[in-house]
């Protein structure tokens, strides 16, 4: 049985458990703010007194150009926990135009967002962030006592601690026992594949054995299959060294990165495994994040996510759970399976098309508050009418998280931007009215 590479954000476990490396980051707090004042530079260093009067230290200014002041600058300071914040905090308050906080550790601070990745090399901090490493096995897991397999486990996920955006994927010599246990699973799932998996899968799949080298005796390398999805949808591969908390992890998705484990389970139990593996994630995971229609659906749950509260975090995993991890799809009359966790699960792959399990339609509201196993073949299963269509399921649902803002995702500079003001609006109608005249001239030329 196939597990999601994502685990509920325990708050119990946020707020001192054992399992989380603490970083230097989730303690920080970053304030963005815009001086009321023209003399921009003047009052950056009246600001910055604010925060020495306050005892509060700084790891991080930045300024830039801001979006919703025209030719006014906007800056961001990443605090240090301690002195007098809060002090600092309402002082600035007063003296600026624009002001918002966004933390990590807003649980301590009622009524601030929480921190999100705002570029795309802010992925880099979840490094540290990992709730259990991938060298730390269970008393049960299968290679527990396998000395040989930890020391792997920890080879590999050392190379994910240490990856930095923009470098190349590591690149892994798989020894002839991986490639042995790869080729076991992909033999029998790729039998299964033409009857119960979605059309789209379908059609990708042969693509990924002719560019990616996905072959029974053949373990793909993530930097290949990075390339194939850049090309295909913009979707990139992050290696991760552990499991990540739900909030870091749909935070990859708003800008199409998805992580990936890069070792392979142990070959004692080659049909399971207690956790996201090699075989889950490129057999289950990567085909579908080369279709425009489900890589889209995939980074809405992501930008929904963003500053979400953590009631509202855990809705959104458990679609995510339902979909992108089990979800089945109605095409051509017949149901078919897309959920990474059952396309890398003979087993389950079989039974969930079976008359056993319950079937629902996939409906967001609903689908958030359904419990679920995580060690056994799910008792329900939703239905997706398209992918399409769970995207703007997925998007009316996100319109009900309470935030005061809205995000979207820019490609040219691999960012977030908070749309809340109205230069911002006015700037993004600016370019769809340039899509329009677009569209417009493409339509002319085809009639
Ligand atoms: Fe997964």
């Amino acid at each position: 049985m196939d597990h999601s590479s994502i685990i509920h954000e325990d708050p119990v476990l946020i707020s001192g458990g054992n399992y989380i490396k603490e970083g230097a980051d989730s303690t920080s707090t970053c304030l963005i703010f815009s001086p009321y004042e023209k003399d921009e530079v003047g009052s950056l260093a009246r600001s910055l007194e604010l925060f020495r009067e306050n005892h509060v230290n700084l790891k991080h200014i930045e300024s830039r150009s801001s979006a919703r002041l025209k030719g006014r600058y906007e800056f961001m300071v990443e605090c240090a926990p301690g002195g007098n914040l809060g002090n600092a905090i309402e002082k600035l308050k007063a003296s600026s135009s624009y002001f918002n906080i966004i933390s990590r550790n807003h649980e301590n601070n009622r009524g601030t967002v929480p921190w999100f990745p705002r570029r795309i090399r802010d992925l880099d901090r979840f490094a540290d962030q990992i709730l259990s490493y991938g060298s730390e096995l269970d008393a049960d897991h299968p290679g527990f006592t396998d000395l040989k397999y930890r020391e792997r486990r920890k080879q590999l996920a050392d190379f994910a601690f240490n990856y930095k955006h923009g470098q190349p994927l590591p690149h892994v010599e798989y020894t002839e026992e991986e490639v042995k246990t790869w080729g076991l699973i992909y033999k029998q799932l790729t039998k299964l594949y033409p009857t119960h998996a979605c059309k789209e899968f379908n059609h990708i799949f042969p693509l990924l054995v002719e560019n990616c080298g996905f072959r029974e005796d053949n373990i793909p390398q993530l930097e290949d299959i990075s390339n194939f999805l850049r090309d295909s949808t913009g979707f990139t591969l992050r290696p991760v060294a552990g499991l990540l908390s739900s909030r870091d992890f749909l935070a990859g998705l708003a800008f199409r990165v998805f992580h990936s484990t890069q070792y392979i389970r142990h070959p004692s139990a080659p049909l399971y495994t207690p956790e996201p593996d090699v075989c889950h994630e490129l057999l289950g995971h990567v085909p579908l994040f080369a279709d425009p229609d489900f890589a889209q659906f995939s980074q809405e749950i992501g930008l929904a996510s963003l500053g979400a509260p953590d009631d509202y975090i855990e809705k959104l995993a458990t679609c995510y759970w339902f979909t992108v991890e089990f979800g089945l799809c109605r095409q051509d009359g017949q149901i078919k399976a897309f959920g990474a966790g059952l396309l890398s699960s003979f087993g389950e792959l079989e039974y969930c098309l079976s008359d056993k399990p319950e079937v629902r339609p996939f409906d967001p509201p609903k689908t958030a508050l359904q419990k679920y196993p995580i060690t056994e073949y799910q008792p329900i299963y939703y239905v997706a009418e398209s992918f399409e269509d769970a995207k703007e399921k997925i998007v009316k649902f996100a319109q009900t998280i309470p935030k005061d803002f809205t995000a979207t995702y820019n490609a040219y500079t691999q960012s977030i931007e908070l749309i809340d003001s109205k230069p911002q609006v006015k700037n993004l109608i600016n370019g769809i009215n340039g899509q329009i005249q677009v569209l417009k001239d493409a339509l002319n030329k085809l009639s």
